[in-house]
């Protein structure tokens, strides 16, 4: 999950050689208003060398070398368009370099398309054998898994916006382009009480669907709405807590509540009504406030048995109310201590949970 960082990131653009990263990038530069750097050029202005030359002279190794310190040095500037070369993606550290310091995107290009732009280019060391388009595909098939690591992130500023992701993402299901997608949102001037709800439905729906593989979403200026009567909102916002944490306990819950990530305790509650003999919000949110962080365990908060084992038959943890003041714990679907006093029910339950060797100290989640 990426939270936004004020320094902008370095936009690093990855693909075969022909695929277009220095065009495009040079393009792309101008509309963000961004520096752009092409790593290849930067190394033949500083051996005074062609790329041709530094391979044929000293070999590719020594080339990768020269590539990868040129990489961590450029990368030591932020904000700017980085056009790779094709090899960048060969080495491991060199993802290491381009995943601390930005963002990779990855040009895609068939092998048809690559020849048809460089058969008749002699720049390029690596094809200068006897079957070059043979060695095209031969590199290409090495190569595609390692593009592939590349991240996307799709952005949109349409008032529908979540459809229009949706279609995005059917495109790329029909491209056959399998590179993992950041769903990117931005809520500006917007309360938290509404962010978490259009953040939920936005980000929610398309994970559901299987769609998206991380979730980023800035805000500006992070305000609870005054009217908000909300325990659990006005939980959520904690004074000691900073934005950034705030941010992630959100998006750490809706990838939760779309099962694309379980970091912590699950809950399930009823919706409460009239033999509810407790405030279930409240004592939902005490519970929630002791037990968060038990990565993968469900605990069910219950009003009455009425629905009680329909609704949390899965559950490995029950809290149920069974009178005025008295609560009834179940371990699965199984009654293990009936009728205790409401004061105590809650360190009953973490004893219980104790027992039963699923307790953790600390949290995991930060
Ligand atoms: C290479 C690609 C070239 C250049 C070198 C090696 C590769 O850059 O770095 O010839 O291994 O694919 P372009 O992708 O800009 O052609």
């Amino acid at each position: 999950m990426v939270i936004e960082n004020k320094i902008s990131k370095n936009i690093y653009l990855i693909g075969f050689m022909g695929a277009g990263k220095t065009s495009v990038g040079k393009i792309l530069a101008k509309k963000l208003r961004r520096k752009f750097c092409d790593l290849d050029e930067i190394i033949e202005s500083e051996c005074g060398k062609t790329v041709s030359r530094i391979f044929s002279e000293h070999g590719e190794d020594f080339f990768r070398d020269l590539e990868s310190m040129k990489l961590r040095s450029v990368s030591k500037n932020s904000g700017q368009i980085v056009a790779t070369g094709g090899g960048v993606v060969l080495r491991q550290v060199n993802w290491e370099v381009m995943e601390r310091a930005g963002i990779t995107v990855y040009l895609k290009t068939s092998p048809d398309v690559v020849w048809n732009r460089i058969k008749n280019d002699t720049s390029r060391p690596l094809l200068q054998v006897e079957k070059p388009f043979e060695k095209v595909n031969e590199l290409l098939s090495k190569r595609i898994p390692l593009y592939e690591k590349a991240d996307l992130i799709i952005e949109t500023e349409n008032q529908n916006g979540m459809a229009e992701q949706r279609r995005f993402f059917f495109g790329l299901v029909e491209h056959g382009i399998k590179a993992p997608v950041i769903i990117k949102r931005n809520y500006s001037d917007t309360p938290f009480d509404e962010v978490r709800l259009y953040a939920s439905t936005d980000l929610g729906a398309l994970l559901v669907d299987g769609f998206g593989d991380g979730v980023w979403i800035t805000v500006e200026d992070l305000k609870t709405n005054e009217s908000s009567k909300n325990i659990y909102i006005k939980s959520f916002i904690n004074q000691n807590e900073s934005e950034q944490k705030i941010i992630n306990r959100l998006l750490f819950g809706i990838l939760q509540a779309t099962r694309t990530r379980i970091s912590k305790t699950e809950y399930i509650a009823c919706p409460s009504c009239g033999r509810t003999l407790f405030d279930l919000q409240e004592t939902t949110e005490m519970i929630r406030k002791r037990t968060e962080h038990l990565k993968g365990v469900k605990i069910a908060v219950m009003g009455c048995i009425v629905n009680g084992p329909g609704e949390m038959a899965d559950a490995d943890y029950g809290y149920v109310g069974s009178g005025v003041d008295k609560i009834t714990l179940y371990r699965g679907k199984e009654i293990i201590k009936r009728n205790i006093p409401s004061s105590g029910a809650v360190d009953a339950l973490i004893e219980l949970i104790k027992e039963d060797g699923n307790w953790l100290n600390y949290p995991q989640i930060e």
